[in-house]
Protein backbone atom coordinates (compact mmCIF):
# COMPACT_ATOMS: atom_id res chain seq x y z
CA UNK A 1 0.00 0.00 0.00
CA UNK A 2 2.47 2.41 0.90
CA UNK A 3 4.64 1.51 -2.08
CA UNK A 4 1.61 1.67 -4.44
CA UNK A 5 -0.68 4.69 -3.13
CA UNK A 6 2.12 7.69 -4.44
CA UNK A 7 2.01 9.44 -0.58
CA UNK A 8 3.33 12.92 -0.86
CA UNK A 9 5.00 12.56 2.52
CA UNK A 10 7.15 10.32 3.91
CA UNK A 11 5.73 7.55 5.74
CA UNK A 12 6.65 5.17 9.13
CA UNK A 13 5.39 2.06 9.03
CA UNK A 14 6.16 0.59 12.57
CA UNK A 15 5.52 -3.06 14.05
CA UNK A 16 4.14 -2.05 17.70
CA UNK A 17 4.63 -4.87 20.69
CA UNK A 18 6.52 -7.93 19.00
CA UNK A 19 6.93 -10.39 21.44
CA UNK A 20 9.14 -12.54 19.59
CA UNK A 21 12.34 -11.89 17.27
CA UNK A 22 10.81 -13.87 14.85
CA UNK A 23 7.80 -11.46 13.91
CA UNK A 24 10.54 -8.54 14.22
CA UNK A 25 12.55 -10.13 11.46
CA UNK A 26 9.52 -10.60 9.47
CA UNK A 27 8.32 -7.33 9.35
CA UNK A 28 11.56 -6.14 8.73
CA UNK A 29 11.27 -8.34 5.34
CA UNK A 30 7.71 -7.06 4.39
CA UNK A 31 9.11 -3.85 4.15
CA UNK A 32 8.47 -2.25 7.78
CA UNK A 33 10.82 0.77 8.71
CA UNK A 34 10.99 0.24 12.31
CA UNK A 35 10.09 -2.86 14.37
CA UNK A 36 9.55 -2.62 18.65
CA UNK A 37 10.48 -5.68 20.34
CA UNK A 38 8.48 -5.89 23.42
CA UNK A 39 10.51 -8.03 25.78
CA UNK A 40 9.33 -5.83 29.29
CA UNK A 41 7.60 -9.47 30.95
CA UNK A 42 11.30 -10.84 30.30
CA UNK A 43 13.79 -10.69 32.49
CA UNK A 44 16.61 -7.44 31.87
CA UNK A 45 19.10 -9.64 30.66
CA UNK A 46 16.59 -11.88 28.42
CA UNK A 47 15.15 -8.35 27.07
CA UNK A 48 18.60 -6.82 25.81
CA UNK A 49 19.69 -10.12 24.83
CA UNK A 50 16.43 -10.89 22.22
CA UNK A 51 16.47 -6.86 21.38
CA UNK A 52 20.19 -7.26 20.39
CA UNK A 53 19.22 -10.02 17.64
CA UNK A 54 16.42 -8.03 16.57
CA UNK A 55 18.74 -4.69 16.27
CA UNK A 56 21.50 -6.66 14.73
CA UNK A 57 18.77 -8.25 11.82
CA UNK A 58 17.34 -4.77 11.36
CA UNK A 59 19.98 -2.04 11.49
CA UNK A 60 21.99 -4.64 8.60
CA UNK A 61 18.35 -3.45 6.95
CA UNK A 62 18.08 0.07 7.52
CA UNK A 63 15.30 -0.56 10.32
CA UNK A 64 15.34 1.32 13.48
CA UNK A 65 14.56 -0.53 16.95
CA UNK A 66 12.28 0.28 19.68
CA UNK A 67 12.84 -1.51 23.17
CA UNK A 68 10.18 -1.78 25.98
CA UNK A 69 11.33 -1.21 29.76
CA UNK A 70 9.01 -1.52 32.49
CA UNK A 71 5.25 -2.28 31.86
CA UNK A 72 2.70 0.09 30.22
CA UNK A 73 -0.39 -1.07 32.34
CA UNK A 74 -4.15 -1.66 30.90
CA UNK A 75 -5.68 -3.71 28.19
CA UNK A 76 -4.44 -3.67 24.48
CA UNK A 77 -5.78 -6.25 21.75
CA UNK A 78 -6.75 -8.51 25.40
CA UNK A 79 -2.95 -7.98 26.70
CA UNK A 80 -3.40 -7.52 30.00
CA UNK A 81 -0.41 -5.38 32.08
CA UNK A 82 0.40 -3.59 35.24
CA UNK A 83 2.36 -0.75 35.30
CA UNK A 84 5.61 -1.27 36.55
CA UNK A 85 8.19 1.83 36.48
CA UNK A 86 11.09 1.53 34.23
CA UNK A 87 14.41 1.55 36.28
CA UNK A 88 16.97 3.88 35.09
CA UNK A 89 20.29 1.64 35.24
CA UNK A 90 18.11 -0.75 32.54
CA UNK A 91 17.24 1.91 30.75
CA UNK A 92 21.00 2.42 30.29
CA UNK A 93 21.95 -0.79 29.78
CA UNK A 94 19.76 -1.65 27.03
CA UNK A 95 20.43 1.48 25.21
CA UNK A 96 24.31 0.96 25.51
CA UNK A 97 24.25 -3.20 24.68
CA UNK A 98 21.84 -3.42 23.00
CA UNK A 99 22.29 -0.32 20.50
CA UNK A 100 18.70 0.80 20.10
CA UNK A 101 16.98 3.69 17.95
CA UNK A 102 14.07 4.69 20.50
CA UNK A 103 12.83 3.49 23.72
CA UNK A 104 9.36 2.56 25.52
CA UNK A 105 10.78 3.66 29.08
CA UNK A 106 7.34 2.59 31.00
CA UNK A 107 6.30 5.05 33.82
CA UNK A 108 2.98 5.17 34.70
CA UNK A 109 0.70 5.49 31.48
CA UNK A 110 -1.47 2.56 30.45
CA UNK A 111 -2.84 1.26 27.48
CA UNK A 112 -6.66 1.58 27.30
CA UNK A 113 -8.57 3.97 28.79
CA UNK A 114 -7.31 5.90 32.00
CA UNK A 115 -9.59 4.91 35.37
CA UNK A 116 -8.98 8.62 37.06
CA UNK A 117 -6.15 11.77 35.26
CA UNK A 118 -3.13 9.78 34.57
CA UNK A 119 -0.02 10.46 36.88
CA UNK A 120 3.66 10.41 34.61
CA UNK A 121 6.95 10.12 36.55
CA UNK A 122 8.19 13.50 35.57
CA UNK A 123 11.41 13.46 37.06
CA UNK A 124 12.18 9.48 36.64
CA UNK A 125 11.32 10.48 32.55
CA UNK A 126 13.93 13.58 32.91
CA UNK A 127 16.71 11.20 34.38
CA UNK A 128 16.25 8.52 31.78
CA UNK A 129 16.15 10.90 28.51
CA UNK A 130 19.57 12.63 30.03
CA UNK A 131 20.73 8.86 30.90
CA UNK A 132 20.14 7.15 27.56
CA UNK A 133 20.05 10.04 25.21
CA UNK A 134 17.93 8.27 22.82
CA UNK A 135 14.25 9.65 21.86
CA UNK A 136 11.65 7.70 23.97
CA UNK A 137 8.36 6.70 23.05
CA UNK A 138 5.79 7.19 25.12
CA UNK A 139 2.58 4.31 24.37
CA UNK A 140 -0.99 4.98 26.40
CA UNK A 141 -0.53 8.17 24.95
CA UNK A 142 -4.82 8.53 24.76
CA UNK A 143 -6.47 10.14 27.60
CA UNK A 144 -3.29 12.00 28.62
CA UNK A 145 -4.05 15.30 29.57
CA UNK A 146 -2.35 18.20 26.92
CA UNK A 147 0.42 19.83 29.56
CA UNK A 148 1.42 16.10 30.70
CA UNK A 149 1.69 15.70 26.64
CA UNK A 150 4.02 18.79 26.22
CA UNK A 151 6.00 18.00 29.60
CA UNK A 152 7.01 14.42 28.41
CA UNK A 153 7.80 15.88 24.62
CA UNK A 154 9.97 18.27 26.20
CA UNK A 155 11.88 15.50 28.57
CA UNK A 156 12.55 14.03 25.37
CA UNK A 157 9.54 12.05 24.20
CA UNK A 158 9.53 11.82 19.97
CA UNK A 159 6.97 9.26 19.30
CA UNK A 160 3.58 8.93 20.88
CA UNK A 161 1.57 6.06 20.61
CA UNK A 162 -2.32 6.81 20.07
CA UNK A 163 -5.07 4.02 19.71
CA UNK A 164 -8.01 4.12 21.97
CA UNK A 165 -8.85 7.80 21.35
CA UNK A 166 -9.06 6.53 17.37
CA UNK A 167 -11.22 4.00 18.34
CA UNK A 168 -13.18 5.23 20.71
CA UNK A 169 -14.27 8.39 18.03
CA UNK A 170 -14.99 5.59 15.26
CA UNK A 171 -16.94 3.94 17.82
CA UNK A 172 -19.23 7.03 19.17
CA UNK A 173 -19.56 7.58 15.21
CA UNK A 174 -21.18 4.57 14.51
CA UNK A 175 -23.31 4.18 17.67
CA UNK A 176 -24.89 7.48 17.04
CA UNK A 177 -25.78 6.66 13.39
CA UNK A 178 -27.12 3.65 14.14
CA UNK A 179 -29.36 5.18 16.95
CA UNK A 180 -30.25 8.60 15.11
CA UNK A 181 -31.21 6.52 11.96
CA UNK A 182 -33.06 2.83 12.25
CA UNK A 183 -33.59 2.92 8.38
CA UNK A 184 -29.64 3.07 7.62
CA UNK A 185 -27.71 -0.13 6.67
CA UNK A 186 -25.55 0.80 3.89
CA UNK A 187 -21.73 0.19 5.57
CA UNK A 188 -20.27 2.67 3.17
CA UNK A 189 -22.33 5.74 4.76
CA UNK A 190 -21.48 4.16 8.02
CA UNK A 191 -18.19 3.58 7.68
CA UNK A 192 -16.99 6.76 6.20
CA UNK A 193 -18.14 9.06 9.02
CA UNK A 194 -16.37 6.67 11.27
CA UNK A 195 -13.48 7.20 9.35
CA UNK A 196 -13.55 10.49 8.92
CA UNK A 197 -13.86 10.90 12.76
CA UNK A 198 -10.37 9.05 13.29
CA UNK A 199 -8.49 11.21 10.85
CA UNK A 200 -10.21 14.45 13.10
CA UNK A 201 -8.81 12.64 16.25
CA UNK A 202 -4.86 12.19 14.33
CA UNK A 203 -4.89 16.01 12.68
CA UNK A 204 -5.63 17.48 16.88
CA UNK A 205 -3.20 15.00 17.84
CA UNK A 206 -0.58 16.45 15.10
CA UNK A 207 -1.27 19.69 16.41
CA UNK A 208 -0.68 18.94 19.51
CA UNK A 209 2.52 17.32 19.54
CA UNK A 210 3.74 20.09 17.39
CA UNK A 211 4.13 17.48 14.27
CA UNK A 212 2.21 19.85 11.43
CA UNK A 213 4.35 20.87 8.62
CA UNK A 214 7.81 19.38 9.68
CA UNK A 215 8.13 16.59 7.04
CA UNK A 216 11.51 16.25 6.37
CA UNK A 217 12.51 14.12 3.45
P1 LIG B 1 -3.64 3.99 23.96
O1 LIG B 1 -4.40 2.76 24.32
O2 LIG B 1 -3.53 4.93 25.10
O3 LIG B 1 -4.14 4.65 22.75
O4 LIG B 1 -2.14 3.53 23.67
C1 LIG B 1 -1.79 2.88 22.49
C2 LIG B 1 -0.42 2.33 22.54
O5 LIG B 1 0.38 2.69 23.37
C3 LIG B 1 -0.06 1.33 21.53
O6 LIG B 1 1.18 0.77 21.76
Amino acid sequence: MVKEMHITVPVALHLDHAQSVERCKEAVDAGYSSVMFDGSKLTIEENIELTKQVVNYAHDRGVSVEAEVGSVGGNEDGLVGIVRYADPKECLRIVEEANVDVLAAALGSVHGPYKGEPKLGFSEMKEISELTEVPLALHGGSGIPKEQIKKSIELGHAKINVNTECSQAWAQTIREILINDKEIYNPKTILQPAMEAISDVVEDKIELFGSSNRVTH
